[in-house]
């Protein structure tokens, strides 16, 4: 058992951070196969490696980067989302920090298959330091002929900008960062088919592709070891090809990120944490804080892939992975997952606006000790007029984790309403409720 190292290959050399260094490490070989062929072959490669989004929802990269109109009416634009907001998630971040060139290699290349003429990477905030390594890739890439003008002699241009967000989680929905980006509110827009594809009519009402920084950092090797060579990695799983870098984080012994090949399992991802801390496993939340948590005995039998844990109601997900010990008390917990929805809820829409915050004063009253008969069914009943029924996926992940836990572990929610306090003994105290 170890981890397969793609992307982080590099990521503990500081050299790597430096073009030069980049260079030495087969850095942009990716893009020198792209340019030196036709368009469609680093579509096509795409195709073969098996790519899906590592933002969450797994969509087939290809597809999208192919409905890219062919003729050019206007211009083109690429989008980085890297505004990281999942709770659990920070693989980006240190994808940017340390391996800001892969970014901006698998940025280009992309730019290269969509014939795009201006790229922005969206990012979080608060950071800083990413922001700040990337800026001096990016630099560093226009001074030595990588950015700009007449990419390596190739006749293509493309201009890459960093765009700092200000701290909503909202705007990693892509329509919301869109929305963002050209200035307006962070709020969702309409989407197909009621409105077109953001590859039609995206940003400034141009076509548009926009993919995850992970997606991105891993176009460079598929482009330079080739699209069958990537798809031979997670060859056991149905449709799940390639790496996935997982945050790991919790009550494990060695929180970081983990990169690993599709159709390991779960297990093994604990153990490469340094195993439990504090106590046996009770749950995991493998995907980011807005997919359901499993149980122990169902974690045992996981194996990672995106149809694999769809199997067991769960989701591959960012990949921000929280393993939770014996001591945990699910109900608090899940308490202050939809705390944060509830902070994060945009408002556009009511199933999401007002369920939200209802949803979060039925698990509050329940951990203050005065939760009444009937409030499960309230929460599953809230849970099902918000799922599916919002403008953006948010509404869906803030019901997913409320509706998981209440399918795994109901008899601590039972337990709770009828005793007024917790069937666990664990670290969490009153006093950390709101008045
Ligand atoms: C509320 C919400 C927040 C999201 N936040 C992020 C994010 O921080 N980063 C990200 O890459 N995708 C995020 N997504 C998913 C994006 O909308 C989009 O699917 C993704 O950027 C597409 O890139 P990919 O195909 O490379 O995964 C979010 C979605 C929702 C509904
Ligand atoms: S689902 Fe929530 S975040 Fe999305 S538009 Fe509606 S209110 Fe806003």
């Amino acid at each position: 058992m170890a981890e397969k190292k793609v992307l982080l290959k590099y990521s503990d050399d500081p050299t790597y951070k430096t073009l030069n260094g980049y260079l030495e490490c087969n850095g942009y070989r990716g893009l020198k196969s792209a340019i030196a062929k036709e368009r469609q072959f680093t579509i096509d490669s795409i195709k073969s490696a098996g790519l899906r989004g590592r933002g969450g929802a797994g969509f087939p990269t290809w597809i999208k980067w192919n409905g890219i109109p062919k003729e050019k009416t206007k211009k083109h634009y690429l989008i980085c989302n890297a505004d990281e907001g999942e709770p659990g998630t920070f693989k980006d971040k240190q994808l940017m920090e340390a391996c800001p060139f892969l970014l901006v290699e698998g940025m280009t290349i992309a730019a290269y298959a969509t014939n795009a003429d201006v790229g922005y990477i969206y990012i979080r905030g608060e950071y800083v330091d990413a922001a700040r390594a990337l800026r001096s890739a990016i630099d560093e890439a226009y001074q030595r002929g990588y950015l700009g003008k007449n990419i390596l002699g190739s006749g293509m241009d493309f201009d890459l900008y960093i765009h700092m967000g200000a701290g909503a989680y909202e705007c990693g929905e892509e329509s919301a960062l869109m929305s963002s980006l050209m200035g307006e509110r962070g709020m969702p827009r309409l989407k197909f088919p009621h409105a077109p594809l953001p590859t039609v009519s995206g940003v400034f009402e141009s076509p548009t592709v926009i993919n995850n920084v992970e997606t991105y950092c891993t176009v460079p090797s598929i482009l330079y070891y080739g699209g069958e060579w990537y798809s031979m990695m997670g060859a056991s799983t149905k449709n799940s090809k390639g790496t996935k870098i997982f945050s790991v984080s919790g009550h494990v012994n060695k929180p970081g990120n983990y990169e690993i090949e599709f159709g390991t399992p779960l297990s093994e991802l604990l153990e490469l944490a340094g195993g439990m801390k504090g106590g046996a496993l009770k749950a995991c939340i493998p995907g980011g804080s807005s997919v359901p948590m499993i149980d122990a005995e169902t974690c045992a039998k996981a194996i990672i892939g995106y149809e694999e844990m769809g199997e067991h109601k769960t989701m591959v997900g960012s990949g921000g992975c929280m393993f939770l010990n014996e001591h945990t008390c699910i109900v608090s917990f899940i308490w202050r997952t939809s705390l944060f929805y509830a902070n994060e809820s945009c408002g556009k829409c009511t199933p999401c606006r007002e369920g939200t915050r209802w949803m979060n004063e039925v698990l509050e009253r329940i951990v203050k000790g005065n939760g009444k008969e009937g409030d499960i069914e309230t929460l599953l009943d809230i849970c099902s007029q918000i799922d599916g029924r919002s403008f953006c996926g948010l509404g869906d992940a803030a019901c997913w984790p409320v509706a998981g836990a209440i399918r795994v572990f109901r008899e601590e929610f039972e337990y709770y309403i009828q005793h007024g306090k917790s069937m666990v003994k664990s670290k969490f105290q009153k006093s950390m409720l709101p008045a």
